[in-house]
């Protein structure tokens, strides 16, 4: 397998620039990181997850051979990073997704996914999502010295958004609440953790693949004010890329 080539990003938080073959050596990385990760918190470590389609792959991975009998299902609890205002069985949810991409594949304990509520009013899903989010954390506050989640997984769209942090929008301005209403999101409305909630997490990792991603790409590793680069981390941010999004012609 190539040896990933690692290319450090200079800026205030510890960032990292993975380039890896393709989609399966991306989704192999994410998951022996996300291994490791959790193996590397005790108790109950948290995962925030992302929605779309790059991270499908990783979570099909995750339910096959070494990850499923490595992982500690028992303890690990998850999170979503977003949800599209569907229910929960419409095929745009990102909790479908994962729960038959994963959960529906290996033994995780019920009490132990946590997906965004949308069998309520928007607005009340937020403020309720923010509630779950406080309780299994302890507290109404975050700490910079114990971060919400063990790891975080984060997409980047065409526009620069990720989870449903988009460019101009309210959410991403959001410095207080842990979870925020996207209504004006298209084609469907939204919810979101904020950039407060997301940064509370020990390591995040951006998995971003394919030739359309190639210039948004560009514009990160330039630095560009765009929802992703405002993403701060209590540790490391690891960007796992493919070569086709890094622009690197695949051999
Ligand atoms: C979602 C995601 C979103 C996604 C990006 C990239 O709910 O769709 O949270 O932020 O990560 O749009 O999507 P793709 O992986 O499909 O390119």
């Amino acid at each position: 397998m190539m040896v990933p080539s690692r290319v450090a990003m200079a800026n205030s938080v510890q960032t990292e620039f993975v380039v890896l073959r393709g989609p399966k050596t991306l989704a192999r990385c994410a998951a022996d990181w996300l291994l490791a990760r959790v193996l590397a918190v005790a108790e109950r470590p948290a995962v925030c997850l992302s929605g779309g389609a790059t991270p499908l792959m990783l979570y099909q991975l995750l339910a096959e051979a070494p990850w499923r009998d490595r992982f500690p299902w028992s303890r690990v609890h998850w999170f979503w990073g977003d949800e599209r205002f569907v229910p929960p069985d419409d095929p745009r949810s990102n909790y479908r997704m994962v729960r038959a991409a994963l959960f529906d594949r290996v033994g995780v304990p019920a009490e132990n996914i946590h997906p965004m509520p949308t069998d309520r009013a928007l607005p009340q899903v937020a403020a309720d999502y923010e509630r779950v989010l406080m309780q299994f954390y302890g507290a109404e506050r975050l700490l910079l010295d114990r971060p919400l989640f063990a790891a975080t997984l984060l997409g980047l769209g065409t526009d620069g958004h990720t989870a449903s942090l988009f460019p101009g929008s309210g959410a991403l301005e959001e410095e207080e609440r842990w979870v925020a209403a996207v209504p004006d999101a298209r084609p469907e409305p939204r919810i979101t953790l904020t950039l407060p909630a997301l940064a509370s997490s020990g390591e995040i990792a951006f998995l971003v693949s394919g030739a359309k991603k190639r210039d948004i790409l560009s514009q990160i590793r330039r630095h560009d004010d765009l929802p992703a680069t405002r993403i701060d981390s209590a540790g490391r941010v690891h960007w796992f890329v493919d070569r086709a999004a890094a622009g690197k012609e695949s051999h």
